[in-house]
C-alpha cells in the first residue's frame, strides 16, 4: 500500500467520470484517508456517495472563487483528519460561449472567469491549505496539450492552462523550500462534464485514438495511477513537471491519420 497513512484533499468531483474520481480511486486502493469538496448544493448529493465509497465521511462546500469557504477550508481538515500530505487541485471553467468560435473574439469576462476559476484557485487553494499541509506534502493539477499547443476550440481554456502549467514551476520554486512538490499531469482527453463543454469533443476523441502511439484513448484509471504516484513518496525526488498522461499522443510530430484528395480518411504513408 504505497498511500498507507497518507491523507488528502481532492478537490474536483463531480461524478464517476471525473478525473478527480479516477485519482481518489487510485489514492483509495492504495490506503490514502481522503476529503472531499462539491461546488454546489446539486453537485453535494453526487460527492457525498462517493466520499462514502471511498471511506470517507468529509465533504465539504467549496467555490474556489468564495474566500470564505477557502478561509473555513484548514480549519475543517485540521478537525476531521488533522494535517494532510496531499491536494488535488482538478477544476476548471470557462464560459461555453468562449469555446465556441474564435479566440479572437474572447470577451474580458470569459476571459477573466476562466483565469479565475481556472489558474488563480490552484495558488488561491494551494495557500488556504498550506497550514495543514505536511512538509514532504504533494500537490497536482490537471492541464491539457491545448496550452503549450494550439487545439480547435480550446481557445481562452489554451491560455489558462499555459498559465496553470507555468504557475505550477512557480509555485514548485516557492513550495520547494517546505519540502512541497507541486506537479501536473496533462492529460489526454477524457468524455467528462467539463469536456462536454468544448466543441467537436467526440472529433477531438477519435483524432487523438487514431493519432496517439498506443492507438487508443487514456482512462481515468490511467490517470489515476499517474496520479498516485505523483502524489506519494515514490516521486519524492519530482517537481514542478508537467507529467503528460495521454497514450504518447503529445509526441507525434506528424499524425497517422490523413485524407486523400476526395476527402477519404487514410493512413498517411499511404497517401501518394
Ligand atoms: N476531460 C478532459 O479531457 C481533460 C483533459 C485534460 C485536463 N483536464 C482537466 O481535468 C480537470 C478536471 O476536469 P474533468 O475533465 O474531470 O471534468 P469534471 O467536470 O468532472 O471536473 C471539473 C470539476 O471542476 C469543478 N469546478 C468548476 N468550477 C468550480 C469552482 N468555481 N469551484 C470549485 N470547483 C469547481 C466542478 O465542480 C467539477 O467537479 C480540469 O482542470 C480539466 O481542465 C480534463
Amino acid at each position: 500500500m504505497i498511500l498507507k497513512g497518507k491523507k488528502g484533499l481532492i478537490v474536483g468531483v463531480a461524478n464517476a467520470k471525473s478525473i478527480a474520481y479516477g485519482i481518489a480511486e487510485a489514492c483509495h486502493a492504495q490506503g490514502a484517508q481522503m476529503a472531499f469538496t462539491y461546488l454546489n448544493d446539486a453537485l453535494k448529493k453526487r460527492v457525498e456517495p462517493i466520499a462514502e465509497e471511498f471511506g470517507s465521511k468529509f465533504v465539504y462546500e467549496l467555490d474556489v472563487n468564495n474566500q470564505a469557504h477557502l478561509d473555513g477550508l484548514a480549519g475543517q481538515i485540521k478537525k476531521d483528519l488533522g494535517e494532510i500530505d496531499f491536494i488535488v487541485h482538478a477544476v476548471a471553467y470557462a464560459p461555453k460561449e468562449a469555446l465556441e468560435g474564435e479566440f479572437v473574439n474572447t470577451t474580458k469576462e470569459a476571459f477573466d472567469i476562466a483565469m479565475g476559476t481556472s489558474v488563480y484557485s490552484l495558488l488561491s487553494l494551494t495557500r488556504a491549505v498550506l497550514p495543514v499541509l505536511k512538509e514532504g506534502g504533494s500537490v497536482l493539477t490537471l492541464t491539457y496539450l491545448g496550452g503549450p499547443k494550439f487545439v480547435p476550440h480550446y481557445n481562452v481554456m489554451g491560455v489558462a492552462k499555459a498559465a496553470l502549467e507555468s504557475s505550477v514551476r512557480y509555485l514548485a520554486h516557492d513550495l520547494g523550500a517546505k519540502n512541497i512538490r507541486v506537479n501536473a499531469i496533462s492529460a489526454g482527453p477524457i468524455k467528462t462534464l467539463a469536456a462536454s463543454g468544448i466543441g467537436d469533443f467526440r472529433m477531438i476523441l477519435r483524432y487523438n485514438e487514431v493519432n496517439s502511439p498506443l492507438k487508443r484513448n487514456v482512462t481515468t484509471e490511467d490517470v489515476g495511477n499517474s496520479a498516485m504516484y505523483l502524489l506519494s513518496d515514490l516521486a519524492s525526488g519530482v517537481t514542478g513537471e508537467v507529467h503528460y498522461v495521454d497514450c504518447g499522443y503529445n509526441i507525434m510530430g506528424m499524425g497517422d491519420v490523413a485524407t486523400d484528395a476526395e476527402g477519404n480518411t487514410i493512413l498517411a504513408w499511404d497517401a501518394k
